[in-house]
């Protein structure tokens, strides 16, 4: 972790401490929401935060599992499921945002009633603590784990009501392992899909796609590609579409809705920064990896497009809104960037070029780097404006943005992928072009927020709003339940 907790922790009065930490560290907070997903999916062994993470999980287990709520008071959505078996094909095990999506899932099935089997494809050969520590809390819920293939991973699949297949590539799971029986499989899989990058449109993940009873995607320009990529490259079509789109976990909405842990957090991360209370500080979340990584929202994004979460063009627009603060003489409290999930340990070039930019323009008393983290919470609690600068065909959804939207933040979003799905321009936040383009207007967006106060306040609050609206769990469930519904009354017809 890159926050030095402890010394806060310290400082509080023993009667804040207690909960605080219940409500910081309880498990299922730990494991899907404030320590966050950006990790490398494919080397965990780059990852010693995540190494570390995982024996704090294990200590942290004994202490806290009895204080962890589970189920929930109002019906769920997914009531039909109960009873029903449901097997889940995980491409592989990681704190990266495709597995953890498909674990939360599975803990909602549980929650109803549905037994859960979890496969996951690719495992590396020598012994993982993540690993470790994710599938035992796995089988804590009740979720039973197998391997990949042989006899009972085939029967699995063979007597299953459902079978989620999760991301493009777990489509390398069922010819080697299922063989001759992959036809009696497919009409009852539901293949969830988050990726948008080129490389994942291969026949050799998806050729079966046409033939599944449906594909689940977390936006609708996501789906558009999909359908486009398979027809004109592929020449497949694909099956029925639902695009669902994600939600905050309740974990995550009891600390942004938690006025007490957001002042800490705050507090915190700004002394740490050394920024004051009333500077104003936007940030742009995510993670400069030098090979293939897993954002927040489960996008798989290659190492081609390593900018293409667009810091160096933020890093521009915040230089160019402070000439314009100057230019203008405008009276607006001190600006700060924060660029969480950078990669001090890879030193990628990418990262050197920001340094070197901040240093370039003497801007590097306002110019932050947190390291790749895991935790989210803390910097929502403690910024002012989210940046979300993702270039090309943006994210697929964008989970990070409407985890800043529960924290009351305006967003300042690239016109592209999720994030129009998500965002309302001018009412949650401000759109503006991806690339070169995009610099100046939003430089200007910048220069508009930080002058006017009640602007980006009112854009926070209904941000929030729209997220109570749309974005939450029970909405996530509500709109993964219509597919589920869906797939099963297909499957039941279908195998007859
Ligand atoms: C898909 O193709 C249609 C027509 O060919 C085009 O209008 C649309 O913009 C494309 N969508 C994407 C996401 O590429
Ligand atoms: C980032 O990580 C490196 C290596 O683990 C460490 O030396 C450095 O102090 C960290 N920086 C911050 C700002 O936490
Ligand atoms: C977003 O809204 C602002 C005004 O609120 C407008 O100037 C801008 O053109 C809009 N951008 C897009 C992409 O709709």
């Amino acid at each position: 972790m890159t926050l030095k907790q402890s010394n806060a922790w310290m400082a509080m009065p023993k009667n804040k401490w207690a909960p605080m930490l219940l409500l910081l560290f309880s498990l299922s907070t730990v494991m899907v929401v404030f320590m966050r997903a950006t990790s490398d999916s494919c080397d965990t062994s780059s990852v010693s935060s995540t190494k570390h993470f995982g024996a704090e999980v294990n200590q942290r287990q004994a202490q806290i599992h009895s204080t962890v709520p589970l189920g929930n008071a109002a019906p769920s959505p997914l009531e039909f499921m109960k009873s029903k078996l449901v097997l889940m094909v995980s491409h592989e095990l990681s704190l990266s945002g495709g597995p953890l999506l498909l674990m939360e899932l599975a803990f909602l099935l549980r929650g109803v009633g549905s037994d859960v089997v979890w496969i996951t494809n690719q495992k590396p050969e020598e012994p993982n603590e993540v690993i470790y520590s994710l599938e035992n809390k796995m089988l804590d819920r009740g979720v039973q784990v197998l391997p990949a293939n042989g006899e009972k991973a085939i029967d699995t699949a063979l007597k299953a009501d459902l079978v989620i297949l999760n991301t493009a590539v777990a489509g390398k799971w069922l010819d080697p392992v299922l063989k001759e029986k992959v036809p009696q499989v497919l009409p009852k899989v539901l293949w969830w899909i988050h990726e948008m990058r080129g490389h994942y449109f291969k026949k050799e993940y998806v050729k079966h796609l046409p033939f599944v009873a449906g594909a689940m995607i977390d936006s609708h320009v996501t789906a558009e590609l999909w359908k486009n990529r398979t027809r004109e490259r592929l020449g497949i079509k694909m099956p029925d579409t639902y695009v669902v789109h994600l939600g905050n976990s309740k974990e995550l909405m009891e600390i942004a809705e938690n006025s007490i842990a957001k002042r800490v957090l705050r507090e915190h991360v700004r002394e740490s920064l050394g920024v004051r209370n009333d500077d104003l500080l936007f940030a742009i979340i995510n993670s400069i990896l030098s090979s293939l990584i897993v954002t927040t929202d489960a996008c798989l994004i290659w190492l081609c497009v390593s900018r293409g979460k667009g810091q160096d063009l933020f890093l521009r627009s915040f230089h160019e809104s402070l000439k314009l603060i100057q230019e203008k003489k405008l009276q607006v409290p001190k600006l700060h960037a924060l660029v969480v999930g950078s990669d001090m340990n890879a030193h990628t070039t990418l990262e050197i070029e920001l340094r070197k930019f901040a240093v370039e323009k003497k801007i590097q008393d306002r110019v932050h780097f947190i390291n790749k983290t895991l935790t989210v919470a803390p910097y929502l609690a403690s910024i002012d404006v989210l940046v979300q600068n993702s270039q090309g065909r943006g994210e697929c959804f964008g989970r990070i943005t409407i985890e800043a939207m529960a924290f009351h933040l305006p967003v300042l979003g690239t016109t592209a992928g999720g994030t129009k799905e998500i965002m309302v321009n001018g009412t949650t936040g401000l759109l503006h072009p991806v690339g070169k383009e995009g610099v100046t207007p939003l430089a200007n967006n910048i220069v508009k927020l930080a002058t006017h106060v009640e602007r980006r306040l009112t854009m926070g609050k209904k941000g929030y709003d729209r997220v109570k609206e749309m974005f939450l769990e029970h909405h996530m469930a509500h709109r993964i339940a219509l597919a589920l519904k869906e797939v099963l009354q297909k499957a039941k017809r279908q195998l007859k």
